[in-house]
């Protein structure tokens, strides 16, 4: 596996790992911004929280392999919103995203967030008709933007809508800072506990080494739902791979990029112990169905070096999204009649500014408050009607390779969470399941879930 600039110079918690069997109000699965967050605002409403781990530290996973990006700008999504929900919808995602953004950020002391405009920028005719098609969508939601061709960029672009004012962090910083915050609230935090079983009807969890946590409540804050959940959220989800590298550069850049060419791109520059660092991306793909992955990395390289003029990448990372079809994630309880689950997924590569929307909504809800947003984030929302042809679609390929992974007799060793032919990654060296996304390290150990037992590799 190969490393992220976001756990270089970062030292990890020291966090204790579950010992004993416990009853808590609220149980959180899952140690990235999301299930740190929420931690965060409960324990400051003086709700009992715990939170486990798998993972040896927390902001390990997903989070430390992000872009950074904490803004509302999130690709072309606004134009994405407006064929599927009304402008008091699209309205509300912006606004929900600003202002958790905003509220987060009072509580962070400024050597973890830096502000920065973001820019979406085109080199092509596609990518100019996707901006134009975007600032018409902020310009009826009342977005601020402005279309320019003024970037840092050492090239020309086409054309580019910045966002004034917006974010970018360092993402295992600002979390471990918030984890560092939910403790002095209460919160307690295990790391190296792997829940393994979740009986919803008695109110309780199973660790890997057999402990048992009793809950009122349970947030699954792991990236996509655990196993034991299975069958109440499984199929709604498609998952995406995309690249990252980062290399020393000499300046810093003050905004940061993403292109809406189709081959897109993501450009941020980061201060990491003293030494800027450019951070470049793309090549997204869906989980799972390709098995050379080096060949992504050295596309990007070679890109990254001719366009910037820098020496070979020191770090390089993936980063697996799930999306939801109507591009608004799932957070909040899961259905009416599982009043006790709540879930926060399908991010779509927006993960950090989503987190604190998630970890908002969740709180409220646990809390018995509204949240602005709670409705249009609600993982019980019905719009099959609208959206039918975009589930098929991203169901269709969940559906049809796990049909493939238990009907057919195959040398790949399944997956263990329902049983889907993993496939071999080269450049990262993993098992990769494309159905719900698990990792597994070479030797067949978990690295993300749902997945929570290891491969048998015979
Ligand atoms: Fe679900 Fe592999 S079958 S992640």
């Amino acid at each position: 596996m190969q490393n992220s600039l976001w756990l270089y110079g970062a030292e990890p918690l020291s966090l204790n790992t579950l010992s004993s069997s416990l009853n808590c109000d609220v149980c959180i699965v899952g140690g990235g911004l999301t299930g740190v967050y929420t931690a965060y605002l409960l324990a400051k409403k003086g709700v009992d929280v715990v939170l486990l781990e798998a993972n040896s530290s927390v902001a390990f996973g997903t989070t430390a392999h992000s872009t950074g990006k904490l803004t509302p700008q999130h690709g072309t999504v606004f134009q994405q919103l407006l064929t599927t929900f009304n402008e008091d919808e699209a309205r509300t995602y912006y606004k929900a995203n600003v202002s958790a953004i905003e509220q987060a950020l009072k509580h962070v002391t400024v050597d973890i967030f830096q502000r920065a405009d973001s820019y979406l920028y085109a080199t092509t005719e596609q990518g100019v008709d996707s901006i134009k098609k975007e600032l018409e969508a902020y310009k009826k939601l009342g977005i601020p933007g402005v279309e320019t061709k003024d970037t840092e960029l050492p090239f020309e672009v086409n054309t580019a809508l910045k966002m004034e004012n917006t974010t970018q962090i360092h993402p295992t910083k600002f979390t471990n800072h918030f984890a560092k915050l939910a403790i002095k609230e209460g919160a307690k935090f295990f790391v190296n506990t792997r829940v393994t079983k979740l009986i919803i009807e008695e109110n309780r969890l199973i660790t890997e080494s057999e402990l048992e946590v009793s809950f009122k409540s349970i947030v699954l804050a792991t990236h996509y739902p655990i196993e034991a959940v299975k069958g109440l959220h499984l199929a709604k989800l498609s998952i995406d791979r995309s690249y990252l590298m980062a290399t020393k550069t000499s300046e810093l850049l003050k905004g940061q990029y993403l292109s809406t060419d189709n081959t897109s791109r993501t450009i941020r520059t980061a201060l990491i112990e003293n030494q800027p660092y450019l951070i470049f991306g793309g090549s997204s793909h869906i989980a799972g169905v390709v098995q050379n992955t080096q060949t992504y990395y050295e596309t990007l390289e070679k890109e990254m070096i001719a366009t910037f003029d820098l020496s070979k990448p020191e770090f390089l990372w993936s980063a697996q999204d799930p999306n939801t079809a109507d591009y608004i994630p799932y957070v909040g309880r899961i259905s009416a009649s599982e009043p006790r689950i709540y879930i926060a997924t399908g991010y779509r590569k927006w993960g950090l500014s989503n987190s604190l929307v998630a970890g908002e909504i969740i709180s409220t809800e646990i809390t018995s408050g509204k949240h602005i947003a709670q409705h249009l984030y609600s993982p019980s929302r019905n719009l099959f009607g609208k959206t039918f042809m975009r589930m098929l679609k991203a169901i269709g390929f969940t559906v049809s390779s796990l049909a493939e992974g238990y009907l057919m007799r195959i040398e790949a060793p399944k997956c263990t969470h329902l049983g889907c032919k993993t496939q071999w990654n080269e450049g990262d060296e993993t098992w990769d399941c494309p159905c719900h996304g698990s990792r597994y390290d070479k030797f067949g150990n978990v690295i993300e879930g749902p997945a929570v037992y290891p491969l048998k590799l015979e």
